[in-house]
Order: structure tokens, then sequence, then C-alpha cells
């Protein structure tokens, strides 16, 4: 399997409307291919301007929002192509179509960087952050997944959260959970019970 970076992708309409959503760039040599599934404004954005932008966003509420509904992120203007870049990330990189692999589900853009910059030192890694991505790439897959599966990844994805997240990282969570509970018809919330737990843990009270 190739390297995929999971990135905030940003591509404008033809009217000039931004559409920012989460996707998995594929690692093919020097270039990068993105490939939405369809239907997907991104397809229509790249089909009549064939240019993208990819960030890292410092805030993983930019994320798990994406996912959930809210995509009003703060974005500046690009450097050498027509497009903006998130606002508040580590860094962003600007690609050119190169070449479009058709496919009636999932087409391929093979995309040249064209220039890339970096906006914020990255300190560390944390665990809270991968938990909201994996949630919310599992909140994408909902009607492709057995419910016992959900709540099985769910419940150690909280682990992460309960242990290393910071305000933003939890209310990430919070909104993936609400989605994934909605989607199971369930008012119970995984972190709730996880917090319990680890509380439980702490004050010797075993659950
Ligand atoms: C971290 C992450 C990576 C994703 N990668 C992809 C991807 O590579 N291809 C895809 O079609 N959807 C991917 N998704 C789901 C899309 O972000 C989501 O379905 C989005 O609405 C599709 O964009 P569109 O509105 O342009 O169709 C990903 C979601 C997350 C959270």
């Amino acid at each position: 399997m190739p390297l995929i970076l999971e990135t905030i992708v940003t591509t404008l309409s033809p009217e000039g409307a931004l559409h920012l959503v989460p996707f998995g760039l594929i690692a093919e040599g020097d270039d990068y291919v993105l490939a939405p599934f369809r239907p997907s404004p991104t397809i229509l954005n790249l089909d009549a301007d064939p240019y993208f932008c990819a960030s890292s966003p410092r805030d993983v509420r930019v994320i798990a929002g994406a996912v959930t509904g809210r995509r009003e992120w703060p974005t500046v203007a690009c450097d050498r192509i027509r497009g903006r870049r998130l606002a508040d990330s580590f860094g962003h990189a600007e690609f050119a179509v190169t070449s479009v692999e058709a496919d009636a589900t999932r087409p391929r853009y093979r995309g040249r960087l064209v220039h890339a910059a970096a906006h914020a030192p990255f300190i560390g890694y944390n665990r809270a952050q991968a938990a909201v991505l994996e949630a919310a790439i599992l909140s994408t897959r909902l009607h492709m997944l057995a419910p016992d599966k959900v709540m099985a990844e769910m419940r150690y994805l909280a682990i992460a959260i309960s242990k290393t997240a910071g305000p933003r990282e939890r209310e990430a969570w919070d909104w993936i959970e609400d989605k994934v509970a909605a989607h199971l018809g369930t008012e119970d919330r995984i972190l709730a019970d996880t917090d319990a737990a680890r509380d439980g843990e702490a004050s010797g009270v075993t659950c």
C-alpha cells in the first residue's frame, strides 16, 4: 500500500466558491494523487480548473467539522495557484493536476507540487488528534460498517481522547460522537463512559 497523507483539500468552483474537505493524498513518486468518490464537488471543481491545495490543520476540529457540516474555517489566498489555503495550518502545498485517470466510481487526479510552505512549528504528535482523525474517517463510512464494529473502534479511540485530549480535541470528538450516535440511534456517549472508567481507576474504584 502507498503512503497516504491526510490533509484538508481546498478547491474553487468556476464562480469562486470555496470547497473545503478532508482527503487522503496518495504518494506516487514525487506526485500526490487525489481520489474523490463520485459524486463530488471536488471533482466538478478540478474538472473546471485543475488545481488544488492541501493544508495540514493545527486544529483537528477542522477535520471533524468538515465531516459534520462545519466547513466555515478561515482561509487565505494561495501563493502560486488560483485557490485558497487553510489559514491556521502547520503548512500547505499547492498542486497542478498533470493527468486524470477516469473512473466511474473514483477518478484519480495526479497532482504535481507547484509550491509548499511551512507556517507553524510542529512540536509533537498527539494521540487524541490521531484518534479524532480516525473517528472522522470512520464517520464517513457508517453506511458500510456493522454497528458492533463502529462501537468497538470508537471505544478504543475514546481511550486516547480521555487520556490525552485538549479542549479542541474533546470538542472535535463530541461532534463525531454526536454523528455516530445519531446514526446508531443512541443517546449514550462512549467518551462519558471512558472518562468515568478512568476516574474510577484513579480513585482506586474498580469498574
Ligand atoms: C481524514 C479523511 C480523509 C478522507 N479521504 C477521502 C478520500 O481520499 N476520498 C474521498 O472520496 N473521501 C475521503 N474522505 C471523505 C470526504 O472528506 C467526504 O466524503 C467529503 O464530503 C467528500 O468531499 P466532496 O464533498 O468533494 O465529495 C476523507 C475523510 C476524512 C475525515
